[in-house]
């Protein structure tokens, strides 16, 4: 296989400074960013990603999550798919260990690097996949994903373990954890809604629902596994 074709590369780990990764992708997203260079990219990166989901349901979360654990860590650069040769990579991080699919964002990449070589980065594959696996049920697209993202080099599984937010945090740790990030209480609010796609599934993850219901009591109701907030 080419070099660069696959998403799951080999990296020096280095951590570089401080640079806002996020926020200097922000400048360069729009809407069909593949118009003219790859124009059948999105209709590729669906195909590939509703075969799978077809036949497990559950990748629909776990792309869900995958882009968000992605986004939070150097910005949505991919460095979540990133393999080290020392297991300290993003991926090596314990919130990280649960995550699935990544044969599958291959898979894609493939695909795409079959039809227009070189063009569409793993980072703007993670942020589709998301879209795609959640969309599948619907037989549609539900929301326009802006697309242009560049992919980092760098993966750390320390500052995976810092920044993912943990179980146990506080409402208070995570309006921290979130503004370090440029997100607001509005944010958390909608992304915390927004993500009861599925069903609970572990003691862990019920007691931080039911930690972050109790956090949230006064201002906002909580009612797990039907989108509700308010
Ligand atoms: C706000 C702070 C958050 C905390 C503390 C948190 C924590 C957790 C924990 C502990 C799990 C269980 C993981 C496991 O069993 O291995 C989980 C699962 C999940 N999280 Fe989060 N999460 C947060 C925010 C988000 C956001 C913003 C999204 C996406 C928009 C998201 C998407 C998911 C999904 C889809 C799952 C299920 C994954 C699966 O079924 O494999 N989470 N989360």
């Amino acid at each position: 296989m080419m070099k660069g074709m696959v998403c799951l590369v080999a990296v020096a780990l280095v951590l570089a400074g401080s640079v806002s990764i996020a926020a200097a992708q922000a400048a360069g997203l729009k809407k069909g960013f593949y118009k003219k260079s790859c124009p059948q990219a999105e209709d590729i990166a669906q195909k590939v990603v509703w075969k799978h989901v077809a036949g497990n349901r559950e990748l629909a979360a776990k792309f869900l999550r995958m882009f968000f654990h992605d986004c939070f860590v150097r910005g949505c650069d991919a460095s979540v798919l990133l393999d080290s040769p020392t297991n300290t990579a993003e991926k090596d991080a314990p919130p990280n260990l649960s995550l699935a699919g990544f044969e599958v964002i291959d898979e894609v990449k493939a695909a795409l690097e079959r039809a227009c070589p070189g063009v569409v980065s793993c980072a703007d594959i993670v942020a589709l996949a998301a879209r795609d696996s959640v969309s599948f049920q619907y037989g549609k697209k539900l929301w326009e994903v802006e697309t242009g993202r560049r992919d980092g080099t760098v993966s750390s599984d320390t500052q995976a373990l810092n920044e993912i937010p943990a179980p146990s945090s506080t409402f208070d740790i995570l309006l921290t954890n979130f503004s370090g990030k440029g997100l607001g209480l509005q944010d958390l609010v909608v992304l915390s809604g927004a993500y009861h796609i599925h069903v609970a599934w572990s003691l862990t993850y019920v007691d931080a629902e039911f930690m972050r219901a109790y956090s949230y009591a006064g201002e906002v109701h909580v009612r797990t596994h039907n989108t509700i907030l308010r």
